[in-house]
């Protein structure tokens, strides 16, 4: 059972300067919700009830707000305000958090090392927060469908989307020979091909499924692209080793590490929640 879910939180967010000098990005909300609490509630509804985050420096409003504000609940407490707080408050009794620092910034692979001494051994699903999922059909989140596909193949699992070509050069790709339906055993992994040279136009997202022999093979990873540890490197050598697969998940993703994407998921959810 997938019990645990590591946040890599520690990026800086550049993309988003101003906004996110004196916040972290994965504070920034869409509508009236952090980009992280999206991602909380996605893992919880997978029945994964604690959270690993891997923070950095200037992040401390992730830990404040999954916390208890006395203050706030104060003031708030029989007034008409206090629904608000209704979806925070059920998110911190339920789930258990626990932070580490990454306190270098060497890639996303080095941060889920980071995480290992909050995730142990034991398999472990990976969000990030700026990949905003929705789902739209009643197989349930991302996540819950990998959780699912976890059952049947106990391997590392990463999420795949068809892109434009010329948009290879954003994301992770893989290559693989399809199992069934939406699923590829991956026999090929390449951080973010020139499209010239890309082994094809199925990208990794922001979820992933991740046995712990990962960290042994991050340990031994070499700087790749961009001189950062990849963890599309250490998943090529773990498909190697064993079996990697690569899962077409249902449903619909925002970018909200751009601009563009993020507006997009603003108005997306603004036209859902009036549609309610
Ligand atoms: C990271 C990964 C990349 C993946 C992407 C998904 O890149 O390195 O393989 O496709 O997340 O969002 P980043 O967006 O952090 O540059």
């Amino acid at each position: 059972m997938i019990k645990k879910c590591l946040f890599p939180a520690a990026g800086y967010g550049t993309r988003f300067l101003p906004a996110t000098k004196a916040t972290p990005k994965e504070m920034l909300p869409v509508l009236t919700k952090p980009l992280i609490q999206y991602g909380v509630e996605e893992a919880l509804s997978a029945n994964i009830d604690t959270m690993a985050i891997v923070t950095g420096r200037g992040k401390r409003a992730i830990e404040d707000h999954f916390d208890i504000s006395y203050e706030l609940e104060h003031q708030i407490k029989g007034t008409s305000k206090e629904h608000y707080l209704t979806e925070i408050r059920d998110v911190i009794t339920k789930c258990t958090f626990s932070y580490t620092r990454q306190i270098e910034m060497k890639g996303l692979g080095h941060a889920i090392l980071c995480g290992e001494t909050l995730i142990g051994n034991e398999p472990f699903a990976v969000i990030l927060a700026d990949d905003l999922c929705d789902n739209t059909c009643n197989e349930g989140g991302v996540l819950s469908q990998m959780v699912k596909l976890y059952e049947k193949y106990k391997c590392s699992i990463v999420a795949i989307e068809e892109v434009p070509k010329d948009e290879t050069q954003k994301y992770g790709v893989i290559a693989g020979t399809l199992e069934e339906e939406g699923v590829y055993k991956v026999f090929d992994m390449v951080e973010k091909p020139d499209p010239k040279n890309t082994p094809s136009n199925l990208a990794i997202i922001g979820r992933y499924i991740l046995t712990p022999d990962i960290f042994d093979i991050l340990k031994a990873t070499k700087p790749g692209k961009g001189g950062e540890i990849q963890i599309t490197d250490a998943l090529l050598e773990q498909s190697k080793q064993g079996k990697v697969m690569a899962y077409k998940f249902k449903g619909d993703r925002f970018d909200c590490g751009s601009i563009d994407g993020f507006v997009k998921a603003t108005n997306y959810f603004y036209e859902k929640e009036s549609n309610i």
